[in-house]
Order: structure tokens, then sequence, then C-alpha cells
């Protein structure tokens, strides 16, 4: 595991100031302003060099930042990010197995809501019903996000909806683009997989101690291996130019946080028509798969718990609370 700093306050303060300078600012100036020896922000300089920031600095003129990495630093995520709870600490990693397992440990261990586990690739990115999640490096988002509400455990579908319109949010927001939410919470553009979302969460006596969500979203993705192919889709394949992942992570912190909050003081209601707006799901013929059962019927509504309602061929009303969705006969792509 390459982790790089976990936020640092020197590091952060250093930026700050390099980043409001319109012009070179002299290592003694810096220092100055930091309550730093020179040869700390000299220190501090060089790290930042190390993971990507484009410092020029000459003894003459001083430092200045010509460049930030197309990385997902915690210095990048923090700065300008208007969440109250959803800000960290924030771990970022070259490489991982999964964001989900780490942030899983971190929240055994007692990390704090508003957690987040980042990296730039993934070797064991894993989806929902055992699944990889292909996590090629520097292209996608892949994150996981530590809550601890003070619900019961029953309450989770609510959390996973919330956080596929928080998704849609911030793809719009920063985008442009109108993703699709295929029941639960799979994110689609033009019929193709986008993005998906794993829940995770650990109990004890009847309430929910903590959950883990991990985002993984196709962004930068010029292409996907042949298994792949036929089904998944990136923003960038979809709009033909490239988006920041950091302006797409902090939106998602945005988005979610408000969502979240409105979804504890005021309930699901709202939230749910919102997902209902953006789902491709409803009105559709579709087969639910749940290991080897199917059930195949029309996709008539979503209950107030999350649960998806449908309409079998005898008349039947069915709930399903997990599954894989097909199109059922008839049905477009997509469902
Ligand atoms: C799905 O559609 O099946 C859910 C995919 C979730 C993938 C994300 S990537 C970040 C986080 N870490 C993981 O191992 N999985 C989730």
């Amino acid at each position: 595991m390459a982790a790089s700093k976990s936020p640092d306050q020197g590091l952060a303060a250093v930026l700050q100031v390099l980043r409001g300078a319109a012009a070179a600012i002299s290592g003694e100036y810096l220092a100055g302003e930091l309550g730093l020896s020179r040869a700390a922000v000299w220190k501090r300089v060089h790290r930042l060099k190390a993971q990507g920031y484009v410092i020029e600095g000459s003894p003459r003129k001083g430092y200045r930042l010509l460049a930030v990495p197309d990385k997902l630093l915690p210095e990048e995520v923090l700065e300008g990010l208007k969440t109250r709870v959803f800000r960290g600490p924030v771990h970022h990693f070259e490489t991982l197995n999964s964001t989900n397992d780490l942030a899983k440990e971190l929240a055994a261990q007692g990390a704090p809501e508003g957690a987040v586990v980042v990296a730039e690739a993934q070797t064991g990115g894993r989806g929902r019903l055992g699944r990889e999640w292909n996590s090629p490096p520097g292209v996608g988002l892949y994150v996981s996000l530590v809550l601890r509400p003070m619900l019961p455990p029953m309450e989770l579908p609510q959390i996973t909806l919330t956080t596929a319109v928080a998704v849609v949010r911030a793809v719009r927001r920063v985008a442009g683009l109108a993703p699709g939410i295929k029941w639960p919470n799979d994110l689609l553009l033009n019929g193709k997989k986008l993005g998906g979302i794993l829940t995770e969460m650990e109990t004890e006596s009847d309430r929910i101690r903590y959950v883990v969500v991990g985002l993984g979203l196709n962004v930068n993705n010029s292409g996907f291996p042949p298994e792949l192919a036929a089904t998944a889709t990136s923003l960038a394949l979809a709009a033909g130019g490239t988006f920041s992942r950091v302006h797409l992570l902090r939106a998602w912190l945005e988005e979610f946080e408000e969502l979240y909050v409105r979804f504890l003081n005021q309930g699901f209601p709202e939230i749910l028509e919102e997902w209902k707006c953006a789902t491709v799901t409803l009105g559709r013929a579709v087969t639910v798969r749940q290991g080897p059962r199917e059930i195949s019927g029309q996709a008539l509504d979503v209950a107030p718990d999350g649960a998806l309602l449908l309409r079998t061929a005898s008349g039947e009303m069915v709930r399903v609370t997990s599954g894989e969705i097909t199109p059922g006969s008839g049905a477009e792509p997509g469902v």
C-alpha cells in the first residue's frame, strides 16, 4: 500500500499560500507567513513536488505553483469543499486492493463519520453480488465514505438510494450529463453502466454501527476490457472530453451530505421522489435475478423503504429487496 500523506497541515498551508499568490514568493516570505524555518518550507515544497505539484523554484525569485497533479490528493479534495461533516480525513492511495475494505477497517478502528478513502487504482475493486469492479489507474473515481447513522439496519436501502441521487446530481453539476438510475443504484448513460455503488454495514444490537458507501464512477476511461466494452461507458466516452475527478468527488460529497442530512432530519419521501425522477427502471418489463431464482414482471414502483414493486404476469404484486435487474421481454436496454 503506497500511501501518500494523510491530511498534513504543513503541506496544506504551504499550498494555500502558493495558490493565493499572483507571482512567485520567496522562501523567506513563506517561512514568515507560516512560522516555519526556510529549511522546513523547502522540505514541504519538495514533498509537494514528489506528489506531482509543479512548483518552480529559483533562489532569486522564490516559489511559484505552476500546476496541480491530476490526482485525488487530500489537499485537492479539501480545497474549497463546502461540507461540514463529509470532509475527511481523506486517505489517499496510489493503489489499494479495495477502498471499501480499507474504509471498513478504519471504521472498525473508530474512523469518524465523513472519513474518506480514495485510490487512483484498485487491484481488487468489488461490485455488488460478488462481481469485480474494473479500476484502472488515474481514470475513474474509486472512493469509500464512512457513515455512522443512528438508524436501524433496515434503513440501509434508503441510504443506498440516496447515494445514487447524489451521484446523479454531481454528474449533472460537473459534466452536464444526466445519468439514469437502474434500481437500486446502478448509474447508466445511454443504456450502459457508468457507475455503481457498494454499500456495506456493520451492526450492533439492532443498530447500525457504521456504513461504508463505496462509489465507482467511470470518468475518463477511453475504453474498457473486451468483456465490458459492450456494457460499460464513461463520462469521457459519452461527452467526448475529460472531466476533473477532484471536482466530481467534491460535488458528490457536497450533494450527498445535503441529501443525507435531509434524510436523517426529514425522512426519505422527497429523496425517493428525486430518485424516481432519475430512474430508468420504473414502467418497464424486467427480470430480477436473485441467485438461482428469477422473478419477471412490470416494475411499477419503489416502496417508501426502497423495495422494488413488481407486478408479475399473473397479476401478483411482489416486493423485491435485492437482486440484479435485466430487461424483461419487450423492454428496452438499460432498465
Ligand atoms: C456495483 O455496481 O456492483 C458496485 C460497484 C462499486 C465499486 C466501488 S469502487 C470503490 C469501492 N471499492 C470497492 O471495492 N468497490 C466500491
